[in-house]
């Protein structure tokens, strides 16, 4: 049994991960550290909010005090660290922010693990149980490697060459957390994942935005000529990998994760607007709710490129693999559309995003019964 740390678990990668967690391991303890930044939103979790061995508490990755109390309290002996800004367009605009959340932030909770896990009461302190069970993973992206030509693979001994201030500020965390392992004997194990996408994305992302503007007919926003390349992985495949690392990783390592699954932008909103105008054709009542005349390829508008924009991403998972025995699974046409499935069964959640409800579903919810 594990008493786990999420940091940012109630994003849309970390939700995941806490929902496929409790169904893989009931046992373990799962506590939910998030700020609720715009990306956060404890609607992601309300299925969780009454299990005895869940808890959600608000709070900044960058508060020492906050984390100290929480290893003490929890007994902390995993971390699994999500907690991020995660979106480039906002790191062209406000780099501030990363620097913070995803540089500083990172620091400050590998300076409290090391704190708890190595002090005199901690695992690996005198007297402890021994530190080898401790695990400090770190969730980061393929985007540290920079951009790919047309050929090509990732693999975990690309040079790091980040481009956008959202990548570089998570290459910085990267080093950090290489450099407490070696430095200091941290359990770190860093994963590098590609694009994901599945239930719960905030719709500023590509798949999510484009699925919720053809649904409600409105424009559907290609950035330069649509043909950078992404490797897209499902989100539940992403999790199944992070509990691999978790239960066989080697300390100190990375491991690339992908979905060998490459795609032309441009090629996935065809494919959205294909699907969405196949499913709306075929039942009445979608028809009625998402109302529209023609083929929603006709939304698509290509406009101003992205400053810097990487031209392709794409990974060699053959470590993970190998070493881990993991495997994708599905096929992105098959998961696609099972995604568009849930934004359609799952309205009331996007539309609360949308209006901006969300931002106090924590208060209205919760009144802070789960948390401080
Ligand atoms: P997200 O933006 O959906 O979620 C981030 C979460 O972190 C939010 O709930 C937010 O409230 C929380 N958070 C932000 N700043 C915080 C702070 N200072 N203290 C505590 N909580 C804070 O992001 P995501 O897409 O779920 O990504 C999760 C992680 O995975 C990130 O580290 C990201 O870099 C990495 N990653 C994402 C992808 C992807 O395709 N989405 C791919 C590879 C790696
Ligand atoms: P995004 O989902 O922002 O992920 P990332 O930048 O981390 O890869 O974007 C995926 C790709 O889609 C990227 O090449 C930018 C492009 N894109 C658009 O063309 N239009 C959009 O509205 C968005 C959000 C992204």
């Amino acid at each position: 049994m594990r008493r786990i740390l999420v940091t940012g678990g109630a994003g849309f990668i970390g939700s995941n991960f806490v929902r496929y967690m409790r169904a893989a391991r009931p046992q373990d303890r799962l506590v939910v550290l998030d700020k609720l930044t715009y990306a956060g939103n404890l609607a992601n979790l309300a299925d969780l909010a009454e299990d005895p061995l869940f808890a959600f508490v608000r709070g900044d990755i960058r508060d020492r005090a906050l984390l100290d109390g929480l290893f003490d309290a929890e007994g902390i002996d995993t971390v699994v660290h999500f907690a991020a800004e995660s979106h480039v367009d906002r790191s062209i605009l406000g780099p501030g922010e990363f620097i913070d959340t995803n540089v500083i932030g990172t620091f400050t909770l590998l300076e409290a693990a090391r704190n708890s896990w190595s002090g005199p009461g901690g695992p690996g302190g005198p007297g402890g149980q021994g530190a080898e069970k401790t695990r400090f993973i770190h969730v980061s992206t393929d985007e540290v490697y920079g951009s790919l030509g047309p050929t090509g693979l990732f693999t975990e001994t690309t040079p790091y060459r980040p481009n956008s201030p959202y990548s570089a500020s998570k290459a910085a965390s990267d080093h950090l957390v290489r450099a407490y392992h070696h430095t200091y004997g941290l359990n770190t194990i860093t994963t590098n994942c590609s694009n994901n996408y599945g239930p719960y994305q905030f719709p500023e992302k590509l798949i999510p935005l484009m699925i919720i503007n053809a649904l409600k007919g409105e424009r559907l926003p290609v950035y330069g000529d649509g043909l950078y390349v992404r490797d897209w992985l499902h989100v539940t495949d992403h999790c199944r990998a992070l509990d691999a690392v978790l239960e066989r990783g080697a300390p100190g390592e990375t491991y690339n994760i992908g979905g060998r699954s490459e795609w032309k932008n441009i090629d996935i909103v065809n494919l959205v607007c294909e699907t969405i105008d196949g499913l709306v054709s075929r039942d009445e009542r979608l028809a009625a709710l998402y109302p529209f005349e023609g083929s929603r390829k006709d939304l698509i508008e290509f406009v101003k490129d992205r400053p810097g924009h990487d031209r392709r991403y794409a990974i060699d998972c053959t470590k993970i693999e190998t070493e881990l025995g993991w495997r994708n699974d599905g096929t992105f046409e098959q998961r696609i559309g099972e995604t568009i499935d849930w934004y359609i069964q799952n309205r009331p959640w996007w539309e609360q995003i949308i209006s901006g409800e969300y931002l106090d579903y924590y208060d209205r919810q919760y009144g802070g019964r789960l948390s401080e």
